[in-house]
């Protein structure tokens, strides 16, 4: 077991005093990328609305690298045919679109798609991303045999900082090594369980390997609420809205990353994106949830015949309640608040509605539903949410 000492490193705090937002190419693209598919999306995001709404950082995953570092200077090399200009430009091209930029690498010999990885010049490429521009990396854990996770971490967060420009830090190991237990000191997110898929409760088998479906993930979520807050979260991996589930399973898979106060970094192509995926990406009030500045992971307060209810404190007194439903068939919903009192001991927050009286505020369909004073009574449609903003 390392020690503290031996993991020592600095970050630059106050870069994510917010769960971080943005966009990833993974989800959708895989190693496909290019500088024009980067431009298209920047230009997407600026004119539907999702860079207005909080989404920020524009994040090139595995494959924008050429097989082979330079085998004079060592330096990575950006995949000519795919980046002609280089990635400055294309850094440069974001930014000038009021976005930031960031770039993918892994901790081990190589990355997952097989280019080159960064053990061993881990100052050197932290140099090289300085020199670059760039704003954020995600550093993922192939090819790590023998390496040890907590000093692989630590190492490149010290090399990003001594590099001086301050960057965002998106460890992911999956959750192997339990991250949440020491890389709040080395970075800003964690990746905290396998790859997401896009399927909502499903374990499909997809070419020799099951991704999680969004349940398994919430599942692994619920224990390490006490973990996150500003500038460490949980990273339940990235969203899969607008990639194939229903709309009402996207909507409940965003409204539980927003309770869970999770990097909202959208997985989509957003240069096609449908009005309904935009509206759910775009929901300010479910987005002001998940950024909201007291920084608290939802509480799972109640679990019954599928149905959950999940609490989270908010800074300004109010809270969200989140019934998600899970089963296959519409569940009721008949919550009388007089006898929930939530005492959440993390926050030391208190919902007493005997006590204070809340107004409620439907977060989708933006309707007032009365106040705390009387039950609640509704219907859940199967695998959907019904999100709610308490307000004094
Ligand atoms: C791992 C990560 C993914 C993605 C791929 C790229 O599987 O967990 O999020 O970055 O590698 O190869």
């Amino acid at each position: 077991m390392a020690t503290s000492a031996k993991t020592f490193s600095q970050k630059f705090e106050g870069l994510a005093l917010t769960p971080p937002m943005g966009w990833n190419s993974w989800n959708t693209f895989q190693t496909n990328i290019s500088e024009q598919l980067v431009k298209d999306i920047a230009d997407s995001m600026v004119a539907n609305g999702m860079r207005d709404a909080g989404y920020t950082y524009i994040v090139l995953d595995d494959g924008w690298m050429s097989m082979q570092r330079d085998t004079v200077t060592g330096n990575l090399i950006p995949d000519p045919k795919k980046f002609p200009h280089g990635i400055k430009a294309l850094a440069d091209f974001v930014h000038s679109k009021g976005l930031k930029f960031g770039l993918y690498n892994c901790a081990g010999t190589k990355t997952c798609a097989g280019y080159p990885g960064t053990r061993g010049y881990e100052y050197q490429d932290a140099r090289f991303y300085a020199s670059l521009d760039v704003d954020y990396l995600k550093f993922d854990w192939c090819s790590s045999d023998g390496l040890n996770a907590q000093e692989s971490y630590a190492t490149m967060s010290n090399a990003l900082f001594v590099a001086k420009r301050p960057v965002i830090f998106s460890l992911c190991e999956w959750g192997n090594n339990k991250p949440w237990e020491w890389a709040a000191k080395d970075g800003e997110l964690w990746r905290t369980t396998g790859d997401i898929g896009n399927y909502f409760d499903t374990v499909k088998d997809t070419g020799g390997w099951k991704p999680n479906p969004v349940t398994k993930i919430i599942d692994l979520e619920a224990d390490l609420r006490k973990y996150a807050g500003p500038g460490h979260w949980n990273d339940p991996d990235m969203l899969e809205v607008g990639n194939g589930m229903k709309e009402g399973e996207d909507r409940a898979h965003f409204s539980m990353w927003c309770m869970l106060a999770a990097p909202l970094i959208a997985g989509n192509d957003i240069r096609k994106i449908s009005a309904a995926t935009r509206n759910i990406l775009t929901n300010k009030d479910a987005i002001a949830i998940n950024q909201d500045a007291l920084g608290v992971q939802a509480l799972k307060y109640a679990s019954k015949d599928s149905l959950e209810t999940w609490v989270k404190p908010l800074s300004n007194g109010d809270w969200a309640v989140c019934f998600l439903n899970r089963s296959a068939q519409p569940q009721k919903i008949n919550f009388n608040w007089k006898n929930e009192t939530v005492n959440d001991t993390l926050s030391s927050k208190q919902l007493n509605t005997t006590a204070d009286t809340y107004k409620i505020t439907d977060v989708w369909t933006k309707k007032n539903l009365s106040t705390t004073a009387k039950p609640l009574n509704a219907v859940v449609p199967s695998h959907d949410v019904l999100m709610l903003r308490l307000s004094k």
